[in-house]
Formats: structure tokens, sequence, C-alpha cells
């Protein structure tokens, strides 16, 4: 049965804000920074076969720090490259804007032509449909989006379609292994909206790609989120925080009272959380899927 309750990803300003605290209260930003100076390097090394130009295409970008913390390792991993270019899909009109911001204030960025895209991945999808059939993709990512597709299978599939030879197509998502994970495994009908699969954990994604025998590598990042402040009633950032848990608008207002004590109980539990110096540290940990070109 569809969910009654209104997903918090039709709020973009809400949406934005509570993301944004997240990332206060979370080592998310700092555990994929590791990942892309620690990791990344390795796994870009094939790519382009040593073109002169990449062709690159970030999909749900946000503001765009990590893209472009990436596509500064991609650079560093092959000086030879005098150009790339920067496909940016991203819906939210506050997050281009932000990332436009951040181009602008970073120097040493000539050599990358952004293409911005105010857009959905569906949309982009029928977009290069339309645009170009033949162009083919160096590196596409998709970081902390594939919940916010009405398919995500297929949504990696078109986006493995347009890989080079030696291209790679990176997806970073909740681990299944992580408190998300458990959250979603126990209330997933209802708090998952119908229209969009927000519960997809890299677990679903490799149930997916191993029913289909390919291969990938995986890497698992682990981060966690601050979340005692939800545990104060009526406190502002932590009615903001419990909404990005739920992905639900307005979660401690319009649920149920059963649904929000089972919710708040399952947060508070080892499953999920551990409990330390009066703080509650819920597991934020992460997964990086790396994909090559279809053979
Ligand atoms: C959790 S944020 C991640 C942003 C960025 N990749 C990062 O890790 O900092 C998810 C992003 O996906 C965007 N988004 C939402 N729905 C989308 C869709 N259908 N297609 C592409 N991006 C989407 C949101 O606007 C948001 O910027």
């Amino acid at each position: 049965m569809a969910s009654p309750l209104k997903s918090l990803v039709f709020d973009d300003s809400r949406y934005q804000k509570s993301f944004k605290l997240f990332l206060e209260r979370s080592t998310e930003h700092q555990c994929m920074q590791d990942f892309i100076h620690k990791l990344l390097p390795d796994i870009l090394a094939g790519v382009g076969n040593g073109k002169s130009h990449l062709n690159v295409i970030g999909v749900g970008s946000g503001a765009g720090e990590i893209e472009l913390e990436m596509l500064s390792g991609l650079r560093l991993k092959h000086p030879g490259v005098d150009g790339v270019d920067n496909e940016v899909v991203e819906p939210s009109a506050q997050q281009l804007h932000n990332y436009r911001v951040l181009v602008s204030q970073k120097p040493d960025l000539n050599h990358i032509t952004f293409h911005w895209n105010k857009m959905t991945a569906a949309e982009f999808e029928e977009h290069w449909k339309v645009k170009t059939t033949c162009k083919k993709v160096d590196f596409i990512h998709m970081i902390q989006m594939l919940y916010y597709v009405k398919d995500p299978e297929a949504t990696v599939s078109f986006f493995q379609s347009l890989l080079n030879t030696n291209g790679k197509l990176l997806i970073i998502l909740v681990s299944g292994e992580s408190g998300w994970g458990k959250l979603w495994q126990t209330y997933r009908d209802q708090l998952c909206n119908t229209e969009i699969s927000q519960c997809v954990t890299t677990k679903d994604i490799k149930c997916f790609l191993d029913s289909k025998g390919m291969r990938y590598q995986s890497y698992e990042l682990p981060s966690q989120m601050d979340i005692t402040e939800c545990f104060t009633e009526g406190d502002e950032k932590g009615e903001l925080l419990l909404d990005f848990l739920t992905e639900v608008l307005n979660f401690s207002k319009t649920a149920s009272p059963e649904l929000k004590a089972g919710v708040m109980d399952l947060l508070r539990h080892s499953d999920c959380s551990v409990e330390s110096d009066s703080k509650v540290m819920f597991n934020n940990n992460l997964e990086v899927i790396v994909l090559n070109q279809l053979t």
C-alpha cells in the first residue's frame, strides 16, 4: 500500500536544509574524500586509454564538493589530459547555483567545460537519446542519488551502456549493513514512497548485478552520524535530521505515534547505533560499487 506520508524529496528547500545538516553531523563527505585520495586514483588509472580529452558525467551532483575533488583526482592521475567535458545532472536549482558558485571560486578548472543540466537522471537519459547516440563516456559517477529514481537498476544499466572502453561507472550508496539498511528492512513499507524507490542500498544493487552475472568491485566506507538531537522532543535540528533519516517531510508531526515510537526505538537500538559519551552515533557506512564497460 502506498505510504500516506509525504516524501521529503518533494520539498527541495527542506530537503537541502536537512541534507546540509546531515553533512555537518556525519562523516559522510570525509569518508568519501578519504576514498577519493586513497583508492580512486588506482580505479581511474586506465580511463581514457591515453586520450587527451575525457568525457565525464555526474548524476545527482549536488553542490559539487565531492565531484570537484574527483575531477582534481582525475587530473592528477592523468596530467596529459588537456580537456574534460563534464555533464552535471542535477534537478535542484539551488544545488546547481551552489555548484556554479563553487566553480567560480576555484582556480585550475580551465581545462573543464561544465555543461549544466537542470534535470533528473531520467530526463537526462531522454535528452541524451535525442541529442546524441554515439558519444562515449570515460567516467560516470552517481553518488548518493539512486534513492531518487523510479528504477535504480534501469538507471545503472543505461549509464553503464554509455561507458567507453576502460570507462568506469562509480556508484556510492549506503551499505546494506548500515543503520539505514536496518531501518529500511524494518520500515520499508511505511517509509518508502512507491513513486521513487528511496530505500535502496548497495545490497540491492549487488543482488541485481549478481543476478545478471555482472562483475564489479566494491569498497566499504566506514562512516557515522551523530543523531543525538533527534531524541530531544521538539528540537528543530533533531526534527530536520529525522526528516532526512526517514525521508519523510515533517516526520515527527505527521507519522502515527506507533510508527514514530518504533522508528525512534530502532534508531537507538544497537542494530543501528552505538551510544557513548551521551551521544547516539548512527551507523552511516557507505559502499562504493565500480562497474566497467558492458562486454
Ligand atoms: C544526497 S544528495 C547527494 C549530492 C552529492 N552527490 C553528494 O554526495 O554530496 C542527492 C542529490 O541528488 C539529486 N537528485 C534528486 N533526485 C534526482 C534525480 N531523479 N536524478 C538526479 N539527481 C537527483 C538531489 O537534488 C541531490 O542534489
